[in-house]
């Protein structure tokens, strides 16, 4: 049973700060990754219909937390585009997530 939850696929926790509380706005990035970016992104960034998110290769394509949310929000070629569903904090939650857990 462990186990099979376990693979149910879902998005890494927000580790805790010092303070002992995850970032709330991380957690609301979670929340973002897992409705709307793990069907194609994998549960955990692996990769599926689009690319890897977690290779650590994110931070050499987007080295500004602004460039990774831009691209979310217009997209590109299959990856769609965000802007027009999510608010702007929502944007930069949820690529703070993608930059800051997976
Ligand atoms: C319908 C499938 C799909 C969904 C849903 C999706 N993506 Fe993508 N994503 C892609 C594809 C395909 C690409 C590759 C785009 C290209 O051809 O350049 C991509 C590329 C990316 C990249 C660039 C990776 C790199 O290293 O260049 C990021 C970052 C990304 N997606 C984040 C997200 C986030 C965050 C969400 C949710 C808000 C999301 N994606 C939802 C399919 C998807």
């Amino acid at each position: 049973m462990l186990l099979a939850s376990a693979c149910a696929g879902s998005p890494p926790e927000v580790p805790l700060g010092s303070d002992g509380t995850a970032d709330p706005v991380l957690q609301v990035g979670r929340g973002i990754y897992d409705s709307s970016c793990k069907s194609c992104h994998g549960a955990k960034g692996d990769g599926g219909a689009g690319p890897r998110l977690n290779s650590g290769e994110l931070d050499e394509d987007f080295p500004e937390l602004i460039d990774l949310a831009e691209f979310i929000s217009s997209g590109r070629r299959r990856m769609p585009s965000f802007g027009s569903r999510l608010s702007e904090e929502q944007i930069t939650a949820v690529a703070r997530y993608v930059r800051e857990v997976l």
